[in-house]
């Protein structure tokens, strides 16, 4: 380790926020998955005995809230022995699902294991676009699930992806999201990793799509009160700062890939030059205090300008690495969604090309399921190097 970063080592608090992500296995061919497009070539998946040890050390460093996703976390049959462990510990255990694989008996068995909070997702608030979405037919599926949630007298949280395709459907998937009963609603705007990089030329929506959407939700919070919480993610293309992405590479962040790949954040496996540590050869500790992956981007020296002399470097952490490397090649560059970074015409370049492809006719989903320019996730699909190629 050299001296700079083993100065910022010994100033990482510990891994608050663990992220297991238990397969890349996933029913669903979302167009907007963040999974790596090339899932299918990483090693085979952690046996159980090997996430027991990660929790049990990730828990003995400080680590308070576990998030148990994938792919879908409910194609591995140890779920449940998982979320026993991590409740013994005194975890808070959040499941990010799409549904697909819960039935009765698994949720009272995870219930009984100490599971505290189911996060469901939805599509769209149609069959059809829901299910064009995902390359499924999952939506009647996922109202059942929603049922489940409710009789086991957990919070309703959704979760809707939103883009081009299904943003001016907020209205119909906030009245769903009424209808079935949920306490807390995600509006998450895409975020152009992974497989929803492969498509932003056809997901990024237009300003006055976002602006409509959100006096959509307002009028809607208006009407339900406290009844339900909304949270709307803006993309982050229509910002003009960056968002502090992982509080800061290494701060908080801890993500254990299905391989056992350790990673500062969910997308960093295609960061080049970070070492990445596996959990089959080192324990958590060493990772992440030692480890070059995840010292990496702790502190300032690694800065450029305009973020190491510039003043909100301390509440941004210069954005995002990954959308600075998918952006511009070197994940050193201030995120480009600043409008101090002399990269951000790359960000309003792609905001351009969407308003121009909205206001062209719209293209009807294809009755097949596919619709042309859209990559599914898909393992007979995945994809080894597609950055070069996509960047502008
Ligand atoms: Fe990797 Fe933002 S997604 S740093």
């Amino acid at each position: 380790m050299n001296a700079a970063v083993a100065r910022f080592a010994k100033t990482a608090g510990p891994p608050l926020w663990l992220l297991l992500e238990l397969t890349y296995r996933c029913p669903l061919h979302c167009v907007f998955c963040y999974n790596p497009t090339d899932f299918a070539n990483t090693g085979p998946e952690l046996a159980t005995a090997d996430w027991i040890r990660v929790l049990r050390e990730a828990r003995a460093l400080g680590a308070v809230q576990l998030g148990l996703s994938g792919g879908e976390p409910l194609a591995r049959d140890d779920l449940e022995e998982i979320v026993a462990e991590a409740h013994a510990l005194g975890f808070y255990i959040n499941l990010i699902t799409s549904g697909v694989g819960m039935t009765e008996p698994r949720i009272k068995a995870l219930k009984a294991a100490g599971l505290d909070h189911i996060q469901l997702s939805f599509q769209d608030s149609t069959r059809e676009m829901n299910d064009f979405l995902s390359s499924t037919r999952t939506f009647e599926l996922k109202a059942k699930v929603a049922g489940l949630i409710r009789a086991y007298d957990y919070p309703m949280v959704l979760n809707v992806v939103l883009h081009r395709l299904n943003i001016d459907h907020v209205g119909e998937i906030l009245a769903m999201a009424e209808a079935l009963g949920a306490q807390y609603v995600e509006l998450a705007n895409t975020q152009y990793y992974g497989w929803a990089w492969l498509n932003r030329e056809q997901l990024l929506p237009s300003r006055a799509q976002l602006q409509r959407a959100e006096a959509v939700t307002r009028a809607f919070r208006e009407r339900v009160g406290g009844q339900m919480q909304i949270y709307f993610v803006v993309p982050d293309y229509f910002e003009t700062r960056p968002k502090a992405c992982m509080n800061g590479l290494g701060s908080v962040f801890l993500a254990i890939a299905p391989d056992g790949t350790a990673l500062p954040c969910h997308a960093a496996r295609m960061l080049p030059g970070l070492e990445l540590p596996n959990v089959r050869e080192a324990d958590i500790g060493s990772i992440w205090y030692d480890s070059q992956a995840f010292n990496r981007f702790r502190g300032d020296d690694w800065m450029k300008e305009p973020c190491r002399s510039c003043p909100e470097k301390v509440k941004d952490f210069g954005g995002c690495r990954c959308q600075a490397y998918l952006l511009t090649g070197d994940a050193d560059n201030a995120d480009p969604v600043c409008d101090l970074s002399p990269h951000h015409g790359l960000v309003t370049e792609a905001v351009a090309r969407a308003e121009r492809a909205a206001a062209a006719p719209a293209a009807a989903p294809a009755p097949s399921g596919r619709a042309p320019g859209l990559t599914f996730r898909d393992h007979r699909v995945s994809i080894p190097v597609v950055i070069e190629e996509k960047r502008t």
